[in-house]
């Protein structure tokens, strides 16, 4: 199993350019089973969770070329994926593949919209809480789904169809959102989604059903009308850029100082986490090619931070900014309020030498003056990058094992962190 070792102590300097979102990326595919024409999708990141996804959905006959690199292209720029649902083949996503990703879950609701069936493994828990899918099953019932569970399946069926509905969400999901959208593309009538997700990626998904020809309004806002179309077409479209990738590189020119332009970066999509790290002491300018981030000289101040549903701060860079605090010249505060059970980092944190206490759904953080670094790991993806940004500034060697969760998220980090001055490599086997 690979393994990423760092030397910590220099500072970040340089360019980093930042891929596509993993988690658009992910519904994106997912949506091309809702045409049997091609669906182009360009700025897709390489990595293992796309290609995971690749085969859960050849399971269901879908195929997919990737467009090779052409001359000129940059090592780091992102793939073009060509994915045609012309024959599904199977309705059935098993367990073997379902467990191996939970996003794989939401094939459920193209799959009944388009066939008026499917059968898919229930995800089960993960290392970040218990992940329930209630909400996803009862946006489907309320278009007219009769849904069963069955030997950890969910067997959904809609004999005539798909038919418009109300949602009303009790509980912000973006996957219960992305679901809702897809089904309700292919849905008779008009669908009315309430509390929707307004999550970037909800709004890419949304543009892109859109020019499949789905008849969208409201998406980026907490209401979103469909107008159920009878069939859906091909189209071309490019993957926004991270903003969780965005924010993690951010954090880690804030942890080890110095300036660093994160290029193809859109401000919009993380501004709650750019306040943050201007709190915290960084100099953030919007550039006319991403976002410019620098900390020179100026300790790290301590900050208070809730994770929420966007545009509020995003659990996904919850831990990063944990790794960042531990450095920090005071006591800070970090609640998480999404997941209950995302504080994984925190045991691996105080392998570094960073001193967090918990409390149910807050972390204490007292900042410490250096970290110094040990083998470590983690078992989620954010997690284990919060990991690599505390090795970036700790004293000496850190070993971060368990890298496949790394690859799972980001593209070549550490590419993207060598170029700026890391000490990083990645020691196969
Ligand atoms: C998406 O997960 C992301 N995953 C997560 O990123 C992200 O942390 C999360 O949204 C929140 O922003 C992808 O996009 C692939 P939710 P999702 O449904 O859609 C509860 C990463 O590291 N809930 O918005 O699964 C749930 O338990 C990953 O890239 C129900 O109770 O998250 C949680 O408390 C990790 N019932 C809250 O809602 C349901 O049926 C929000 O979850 C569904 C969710």
């Amino acid at each position: 199993m690979d393994r990423i070792r760092i030397v910590g102590g220099k500072p970040l300097n340089g360019t980093i350019p930042i891929s596509g979102a993993k988690n658009a990326t992910l519904p994106l595919m997912i949506a091309g089973l809702l045409t049997d024409d091609t669906l182009v999708l360009e700025n897709v990141p390489r990595l293992a969770d796309v290609t995971q996804l690749q085969h859960i959905l050849s399971n269901h006959g879908v195929d997919i070329m990737v467009k090779g690199k052409r001359p000129g292209d940059e090592d780091l720029s992102g793939q073009t994926l060509h994915i045609s649902a012309a024959r599904i083949v199977d309705t059935t996503a098993p367990y073997e593949l379902v467990s191996k990703m939970r996003a794989s879950f939401w094939v459920l609701g193209p799959l009944l919209a388009r066939m008026g069936e499917a059968k898919v493994s229930l995800p089960g828990g993960c290392a970040i809480g218990t992940r329930p899918v209630d909400l996803l099953i009862m946006a489907l019932e309320r278009l007219g789904a009769a849904i069963e569970i069955d030997a950890g399946y969910v067997i959904a069926r809609a004999k005539g169809g798909l038919k418009g509905g109300e949602i009303v969400f009790p509980k912000v999901t973006v996957g219960g959102t992305h679901t809702a959208l897809m089904a309700a593309a292919l849905a008779r009538g008009e669908t009315l989604i309430e509390n929707a997700a307004r999550e970037p990626e909800v709004t890419d998904l949304a543009d892109c059903l859109i020019k499949m020809g789905a008849k969208i309004s409201g998406a980026g806002t907490s209401r979103i009308v469909v107008e159920g179309v009878s069939r859906l077409n091909g189209a071309r479209h490019a993957v926004l850029p991270d903003r969780i990738e965005t924010g993690t590189y951010a954090m880690a020119v804030a942890m080890t100082g110095g300036d660093v332009l994160l290029e193809g970066a859109r401000p919009e999509l993380l501004q709650s986490a750019l306040d943050t790290l201007t709190q915290a002491g960084c100099q953030i300018s919007a550039t006319n090619t991403g976002i410019r981030v620098a900390r020179n000289g100026a300790g790290i101040a301590p900050i208070e931070v809730t994770t929420q549903p966007f545009p509020g701060f995003p659990t996904d860079l919850q831990a990063q900014l944990m790794a960042l605090m531990t450095r920090a010249k005071g006591t800070s505060r970090i609640t998480e309020t999404i997941f209950e059970n995302r504080f994984m980092h925190v045991q691996e944190l105080a392998r570094l030498g960073a001193r967090i206490t918990l409390d149910g759904q807050n972390a204490i953080i007292e900042g410490v003056q250096k970290l110094k670094g040990a083998p470590v790991m983690a078992t989620d993806l954010r997690a284990s990058v919060s990991l690599v940004i505390a090795a970036l500034a700790a004293e000496g060697e850190t070993m971060v094992n368990r890298v496949y969760h790394l690859d799972r998220g980001f593209e070549r980090l550490e590419d993207k962190l060598g170029r700026c001055g890391a000490i990083v490599e990645r020691i196969s086997g």
